[in-house]
């Protein structure tokens, strides 16, 4: 049986996918660090051992993790047809005092660790003819954006690895999303230590975010903007000078926190 893997499922927007899959009957494996949050996802989702649920308990910032996430699956034969990469945090502030050991974590988690499971689940997919590669990124990648810069950068990095997937594996048979959510409500924020309250822009349930790439991964759309005003923001940029486009997103950020300078 061909199985969903789902990264950042303890939480936020992969919570919202495991849901979604275990409604579709999709037998997965979850990956995250909480253990006790994916094992109570677990037994709301499957309290009769159907769908099949492994749990994959990984911190995605060693550079090692995926690779035992590739080889758990190996271990027990789980063919992964669909792989989506959510885990993911932000980091809100200076980048100047940026703590390093949060810059390489989130270097790893948002960006290496994703490239390299699709690069490690790719052969089989290829082989069958047949898989989906779902990456969450952002409307924050599609520019810098002042004092959430490796935030924007990894995500720019999600999109441009998407986009080349996207064109080199569509004739093999393997589908590749780039979905890019504006403010979504979860746990998200209070990691990344902003507000979304404070920003003009509305924020969106998690399952606006799964809908919507589901849809995309049935049509093979590369870019999948959940809402109305996510394809906005960046359709607009196309008629600004980028120093307005900067603004904007400097703007429409979040970032106004409690004791911050
Ligand atoms: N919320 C938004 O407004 C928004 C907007 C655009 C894009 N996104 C993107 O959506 C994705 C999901 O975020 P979310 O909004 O659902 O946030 P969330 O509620 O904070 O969930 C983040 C998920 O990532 C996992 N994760 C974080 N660090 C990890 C690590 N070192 N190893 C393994 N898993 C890790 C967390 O699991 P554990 O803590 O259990 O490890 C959790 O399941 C992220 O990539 C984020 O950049 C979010």
């Amino acid at each position: 049986m061909p199985y969903t893997l789902i990264t950042g499922a303890s939480n936020g927007i992969g919570r919202e996918f495991a849901r979604e899959f275990a409604r579709r009957k999709s037998d997965m494996v979850l990956v995250a660090r909480s253990e006790s949050s994916l094992r109570n996802l677990s037994a709301e989702l499957s309290p009769a051992g159907e769908p099949v649920i492994h749990l994959c308990i990984e911190d995605l910032s060693d550079p090692e993790s995926p690779r035992r996430v590739h080889q758990y699956c190996r271990d027990r034969s789980l063919g992964v047809e669909l792989i989506i990469n959510c885990a993911g945090f932000g980091y809100a502030g200076e980048y100047d005092s940026m703590p390093l050991e949060a810059l390489q974590e989130m270097i790893q988690v948002n960006t290496a660790a994703m490239a390299v499971l699709i690069r490690l689940f790719l052969p089989a997919m290829i082989a069958e003819k047949k898989g989906g590669i779902i990456n969450v990124a952002s409307i924050g990648g599609f520019q810098g954006i002042s004092r959430l810069g490796l935030y924007s950068a990894t995500k720019s990095f999600i999109l441009t690895l998407s986009e080349s997937l996207h064109e080199e594996l569509k004739n093999k048979g393997i589908k590749v999303v780039a979905v890019s959510p504006g403010y979504i409500e979860t746990g998200f924020h209070a990691r990344a230590r902003q507000h979304p309250e404070c920003s003009i822009l509305p924020l969106s349930s998690p399952s606006v975010v799964v809908k919507a790439s589901i849809k995309g991964l049935i049509k093979n759309r590369l870019h999948v903007y959940p809402t109305m005003t996510d394809f906005m923001v960046v359709f607009f940029q196309r008629f600004l000078p980028r120093s307005a486009v900067l603004k904007t997103a400097a703007f429409l950020a979040p970032l106004k926190h409690k004791g911050e300078r």
